[in-house]
């Protein structure tokens, strides 16, 4: 899967929401977060990111690497919905991202 880490945390350009093919990124309080079921790997969402917050899971930053399992905790609640544009912004985050400090 690819997943989306530290540099989205606080800005959600959202340019990677309209390249996904499976409208598999949803939208948290602080970040986006991909599905790592929904996701096919299609990389499209990778080089649009402004920011480089995108990886595919075996490329993140090794000080990055806890964001595929917070990608993969935000949907535990969620589930599988099957595309984020039905489900809108989730006023919650996975706890790495809602622990993170605030923006300056
Ligand atoms: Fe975040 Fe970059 Fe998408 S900042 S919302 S991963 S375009
Ligand atoms: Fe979508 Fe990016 Fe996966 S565009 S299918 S989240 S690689």
């Amino acid at each position: 899967t690819y997943v989306i880490a530290r540099a989205c945390v606080d800005v959600l350009d959202k340019a990677c929401v309209d390249e996904c093919p499976v409208d598999c990124i949803y939208e948290g309080a602080r970040s986006l977060y991909i599905h790592p079921d929904e996701c096919v790997d299609c990389g499209a969402c990778e080089p649009v990111c402004p920011i480089e917050a995108v990886f595919y899971e075996d490329d993140l930053p090794d000080d990055q690497r806890e964001h595929l399992a917070a990608n993969r905790d935000f949907f535990a609640e969620l589930g599988s919905p099957g595309g984020a544009a039905a489900v809108g912004r989730v006023g919650a985050d996975a706890s790495l991202v809602a622990a993170l400090p605030p923006p300056e």
